[in-house]
């Protein structure tokens, strides 16, 4: 979604700017690891912020939202699972 917004320019004159302020709206925000985790360490490799692996040698995922900063770390790590265990939450 995108919204006008006015901005002045360095010479003083009023334009009006489209800008993007839902940007992050199309972003997944939350991850799961299914139980066909075989356990490989990929993606706690790729995104430790987001995955890590749990005593029973299974990946698990944060419960909360994934930090900005680690959104790209974390679809990769999603992208790349060989099994395809890692679901949007
Ligand atoms: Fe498991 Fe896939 Fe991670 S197999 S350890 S969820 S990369």
């Amino acid at each position: 979604m995108s919204c006008v917004i006015a901005a002045e320019t360095s010479s003083g004159v009023r334009r009006k700017e489209k800008k993007d302020v839902f940007e992050r709206e199309d972003r997944i925000m939350k991850y799961r690891v299914n139980e066909e985790c075989i356990g490989c360490g990929l993606c706690a490799g790729t995104c430790p912020e987001v995955f890590s692996m749990g005593a029973d040698g299974v990946a698990v995922a944060i419960e909360t939202d994934v930090p900005e900063e680690a959104l790209d770390s974390a679809a990769e790590a999603k992208d790349g699972c060989p099994v395809g265990a890692i679901e949007e939450a």
